[in-house]
């Protein structure tokens, strides 16, 4: 009976905490919100990544990862030993994603901070879907510090300052985008 009363406070617990964070970060810092990519998507974004060839060790980041869908598709379907990197800002998604990738042996690492403020010049391929307003912060930042000729992913928002190389629909109004930075 105690068990089942202290898993439940673990889990109202963890509930009610990531409503404050989600709550803050979208209010007040206009960060993206917990919301994941479709299979759909994803599926394209593994086969514009393919065709980049990138090779054994090239660092992947999936910026704002939530349960790193990208990274773990990439890891289910590819051979290379890519090195990836999953960045979540949010201590309860990041702790839930934790667990999911320990249980499936996952290689992938994950980093609980947030992306704008952690160094991601080492980065060969980034891959996101963010907002608006966070695409743009994060334009700036890459600017100044991306490696040149990495390559960014982005679900559905445009990265201001950049054009895309490549630009595929969809759905009606759902766009992937492909960036040389
Ligand atoms: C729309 S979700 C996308 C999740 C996942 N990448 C996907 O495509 O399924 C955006 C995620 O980014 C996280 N996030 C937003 N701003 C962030 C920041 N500055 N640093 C790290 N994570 C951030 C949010 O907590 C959320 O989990």
């Amino acid at each position: 009976m105690i068990w089942f009363l202290l898993i439940g406070l673990i889990i109202v617990s963890l509930v009610l905490i990531f409503l404050v964070e989600e709550f803050f970060n979208l209010m007040f810092k206009g960060y993206a919100p917990v919301v994941s990519s479709k299979n759909k998507v994803l599926s394209e974004a593994i086969k514009q990544f393919n065709e980049l060839g990138l090779v054994d060790g090239a660092k992947i980041y999936e910026l704002g990862c939530g349960q790193a869908g990208f990274l773990r598709k990439l890891e289910k379907t590819s051979q290379v030993k890519y090195n990836l990197i999953g960045v979540e800002l949010i201590a309860s998604v990041y702790l839930l994603a934790r667990l999911q990738l320990s249980l499936l042996r996952s290689r992938i690492k994950l980093v609980r901070k947030d992306f704008l403020k952690m160094s991601l010049k080492d980065g060969d391929c980034f891959y996101c879907y963010l907002n608006a307003a966070l695409m743009a912060r994060l334009s700036l930042k890459l600017k100044q510090e991306a490696k040149s000729g990495a390559i960014l992913i982005s679900n559905q928002f445009h990265l201001p300052g950049y054009e895309p190389i490549k630009e595929i629909k969809l759905g009606l109004t759902n766009y992937l985008r492909v960036y040389k930075l």
